[in-house]
């Protein structure tokens, strides 16, 4: 059966994609934020991801707001990027798994989330960053993906609680799939920015570290927040938090973290990594 190595966080910006390519990583400005990534690169090479199963929100590419489904899955054989206007290069196209995002779907359909179906599905920045920044070698693609799309855009926004258990029906999705490969669940955004209006440029580094706090030992306690409340506390897109709470909510075994790093700002952003392991629930069992 497939099994959940662990789920990852990390902030998106697009200027991080200028700065890879650029070669800017070691530059003063940049070196704090890729300097987190090595410990992931290691935990990476011990836990070795077949298929990602990436939770990020589109920010207009390929879902605009005339047509917003809160929640989407591709089920492509790949998948294009394309040109958003923040002046990044075009990535080479990214291999699906469609057999497995079938088996994702009709289990998610069967427990009661309604997710909007794509053959086709362009991946934003949200998508294509975090795969530079974990895999940094240039278009390596040594993963498959599925790409999950959370609505964080257009109000109402799914509540926290909701994407929780989004995650988890993903989480026993995945492992109810029958195939012998390693997944690891991937969610982008964050954290705490807002990019337009009075409160342009807040950031709450208080916020910011409970909530990475929580996500290692209780997330159960970020869903008790409403997505206004997130808005409130961590930016209007700040609210990305909500497919790391979907990411979390995907780790059913046990979760122990490896390596995290905060630091602002990125751009507009405060800027997160978080790497979570998670042993198997069956394992986990066996263990203790
Ligand atoms: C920025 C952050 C984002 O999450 C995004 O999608 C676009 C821009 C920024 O800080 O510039
Ligand atoms: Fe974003």
């Amino acid at each position: 059966m497939a099994r959940i190595v662990g789920g990852i966080g990390t902030t998106h910006v697009p200027a991080i994609g200028n700065a890879i390519a650029k070669g800017l990583q070691n530059d003063p400005y940049w070196q704090p934020f890729f300097g987190g990534f090595g410990k992931a690169h290691e935990w990476l090479r011990q836990v070795r991801p077949d298929v990602v199963v990436v939770l990020y929100n589109d920010h207009g590419l390929n879902f605009f707001l005339d047509k917003m489904p809160t929640f989407a899955i591709g089920a492509a054989k790949e998948y294009q990027h394309a040109d958003e206007g923040w002046g990044l290069p075009v990535a080479q196209p990214y291999p699906g798994d469609p057999a497995f995002s079938w088996h994702l779907i009709e289990q998610l359909v069967e427990n009661e989330f309604d997710v909007t179906i794509c053959q086709e599905m362009l991946v934003d920045h949200a998508f294509t960053i975090p795969h530079a920044l974990l895999w940094p070698e240039p278009n390596a693609r040594p993963v498959r993906t599925i790409p999950i799309s959370i609505n964080t855009v257009q109000h109402p926004l799914p509540s926290p609680a909701r994407c929780f258990k989004f995650g988890q029906a993903i989480g026993r999705a995945i492992e109810s799939y029958d195939a012998d490969v390693n997944v690891l669940v991937l969610g982008t955004g964050g954290l705490s920015h807002q990019l337009d209006g009075e409160r342009a440029g807040f950031i709450n580094k208080d916020f910011d570290l409970m909530c990475l706090d929580k996500l290692v030992s209780d997330p159960q306690a970020l869903a008790r927040y409403s997505s206004l409340q997130i808005v409130e506390a961590a930016g209007s897109q700040g609210v990305e938090l909500l497919n790391w709470i979907a990411m979390r909510g995907a780790l059913t075994g046990a979760v122990s973290k490896v390596h995290g790093n905060y630091h602002i700002p990125i751009s507009n952003t405060a800027s997160a990594l978080l790497v979570l392991d998670n042993q198997p629930a069956e394992q986990f069992r066996k263990a203790g």
